[in-house]
């Protein structure tokens, strides 16, 4: 099982719509993913259309306090299909809550562990901070993928987030691995600089995705209609882009079930 973190800590960078996105493209591949909303904002969950949760479903935060986790998994239904772990603003509490536990990064982890069904992917969405959600995440996953503004790169803080990565990893999860750094809001017109390229293949290696994600409009629009991509405009330029990165993530893996 492959469980990716999108992690940036800059806020509008295209983690969310990368995490829903990729796991619709997965999805369709045949590939069972499980999507985990870790930012207290639930911008995730509410992409899938799961807002409004009533106040005794058990959601991210209560599955962290040690509640059944397999019984706060939803199923994303329609033309992709997919498995989520929705959170609410009732996760921010944890913010406070989890800090003074001595295990705090590894209850996430711990929590995975106790999921009865088996998944290809887990794939976990962060806030935008490095904040407790943030390091549970690295804890518990085995990659890391990192999308960044192509507009105005900042690279400072991409090579920041790697030497975070780095030390987390050497801390708590000793194989964590980048997986890829994702450039998204890609203007078609736009060259991206040399300078820039260069700057970030000396930070993270062959490690930049091919795919870039361009600024389309459809990937903005979906969220409000509670629906990945796929599902809501599967011809459009942001679709076949999340499929292309599917692939560039999946290699030479195939779907091992039916
Ligand atoms: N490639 C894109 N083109 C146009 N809008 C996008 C694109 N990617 C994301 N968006 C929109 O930009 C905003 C920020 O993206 P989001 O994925 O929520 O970032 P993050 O999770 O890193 O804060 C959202 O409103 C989202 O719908
Ligand atoms: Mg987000």
């Amino acid at each position: 099982m492959r469980i990716i973190t999108f992690l940036n800590q800059k806020g509008g960078t295209g983690k969310t719509t990368s995490c829903i996105n990729v796991g619709a493209a997965l999805s369709l591949c045949g590939f069972k993913c499980l999507l985990i909303d870790a930012d207290p904002q639930a911008n995730l969950s509410q992409s899938a259309g799961f807002d409004e949760l009533q106040d005794d479903e058990i959601t991210i935060y209560e599955a962290l306090k040690g509640d059944d986790i397999n019984k706060a998994i939803k199923t994303k239904e329609g033309k992709t299909k997919y498995d989520m772990i929705p959170a609410d603003i009732r996760l921010s509490a944890g913010e406070i809550e989890f800090i003074s536990l001595q295990r705090r990064n590894y209850i996430l982890r711990d929590a995975i562990r106790r999921i009865e069904t088996p998944y290809d992917f887990i794939l976990i969405d962060c806030p935008p901070s490095l904040n407790i959600f943030t390091l549970m995440a690295l804890t518990a996953a085995t990659e890391v993928i990192i999308p960044v503004q192509a507009q105005y790169l900042p690279l400072k803080g991409v090579a920041q987030l790697r030497d975070t990565i780095r030390l987390v990893g050497a801390r708590f999860n000793p194989k964590l691995k980048i997986t890829g750094v994702l450039l998204t809001f890609f203007h078609s017109n736009q060259n991206l600089d040399n300078d820039v390229l260069e700057a970030l293949e000396q930070a993270f290696g062959d490690k930049v995705f091919k795919t870039m994600i361009s600024q389309n409009n459809k990937l903005a629009e979906a969220p409000g209609h509670g629906k990945d991509i796929m599902d809501y405009s599967p011809r459009s330029k942001g679709a076949q882009q999340y499929q292309a990165l599917a692939q560039e993530i999946l290699g030479d893996m195939k779907p091992q079930r039916g």
